[in-house]
């Protein structure tokens, strides 16, 4: 389900929490939406979901306005907050069973649809707990299965890993590819922002409420306007490497270890390729030359230096 913002602007008083953001995220598409605390990505989800209304400016979710239509928008979408809203006696099946029932799922169809949900968020171990004994990673787990009880295209997060251990975090950051795989299309938030890069297809950069820079992560770093790290490997030809860097004023930051290479490039892809040539050309036989992740977090760092400055 496809997601157009257009001149969304809004205001608490004289304060401006967001302004002026405009993007459109495909349908599919698993979007991070990131930036520091404060920067407006709250405020965004609940205006998205038609929690609360922008003071100007448009949030269509496929051909649906969700300003005048909030209540339809619901249909659509889940919206996960930082508080999960829980009921804590409850046994995860029955907390599922009982949201069944307030989404209106028919009663024949509950017991399957809950079932199904508990496999998916991989509960089915803690299917009969209460929720009070679970783990944060656990309830978090609860509710994502709890907004995807409509089975909705558009999945909204509001800082889903945040408190979660690195283990729980993987579990959830697997759950995410999961449902982008089957098409749904998810917006995730989040001030931690290496994460993000595996599972994300775009990138919103949010600070102080103005959209910074939006894109595909694919995209992101391709342009040469900041520096992204390599590592190479070679079997031999180390010594003819190091002479070919030297050459290259882009290459920066060169640290060797034995036959394995770390470095700071910063150009495009086309002076990429140079690159690589040319170190082929002056005899290092490679075998391994590759980006480091970190394409978010690099250009995220450019950006807020760009803004400060
Ligand atoms: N109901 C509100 N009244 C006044 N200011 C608010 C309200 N909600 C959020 N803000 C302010 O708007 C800004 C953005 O908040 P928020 O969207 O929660 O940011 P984020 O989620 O990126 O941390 C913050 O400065 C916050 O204090
Ligand atoms: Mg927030």
């Amino acid at each position: 389900m496809q997601v157009q913002i257009d001149a969304l602007r809004k205001t608490y008083g004289s304060f401006v929490a967001l302004d002026d953001v405009s993007f459109t995220l495909p349908s599919g598409a698993v979007l991070a939406l990131a930036g520091p605390n404060g920067a407006g990505k709250t405020t965004m989800m609940k205006i998205i979901s038609g929690l609360i209304t922008s003071t100007s400016g448009r949030v269509q979710i496929g051909d649906l306005d969700v300003n005048e239509n909030p209540r339809e928008a619901h249909r659509y979408l889940g919206f996960l907050g930082d508080f999960f809203g829980l009921y804590d006696d409850l046994t995860v099946r029955e907390f599922l069973e009982y949201s069944a029932r307030t989404y209106s799922i028919p009663p024949t169809d509950r017991g399957a649809t809950v079932q199904r949900l508990i496999e998916k968020c991989h509960l089915s171990y803690k299917a009969d707990s209460e929720i009070k004994a679970l783990s944060r990673g656990l309830r978090q787990r609860v509710g994502i299965a709890r907004t995807l009880i409509n089975d909705p295209p558009l999945i909204l997060l509001d800082e889903p890993s945040a408190g979660l251990d690195p283990e729980a975090r993987n579990d959830l950051q697997n759950l995410f590819r999961e449902l982008g795989a089957e098409g749904k299309t998810l917006v995730v938030s989040s001030h931690i922002l290496t994460e993000l890069e595996d599972y994300c297809t775009h990138v919103a950069l949010l600070n102080k409420g103005k959209l910074i820079s939006f894109g595909e992560v694919r995209e992101m770093g391709r342009t040469g306007v900041h520096k992204r790290n390599f590592e190479l490997e070679l079997i031999d030809g180390a010594e003819k490497a190091e002479t070919t860097f030297r050459s290259f004023a882009s290459v920066t930051d060169v640290k060797r270890d034995k036959n394995v290479f770390k470095f700071k490039f910063e150009g495009d892809e086309s002076s990429q390729a140079d690159l690589l040539k040319a170190l082929v050309i002056n005899g290092a036989r490679l075998i391994r030359f590759e980006e480091e992740s970190g394409r978010i977090q690099e250009a995220y760092l450019a950006h807020m230096k760009g803004s400060r400055e």
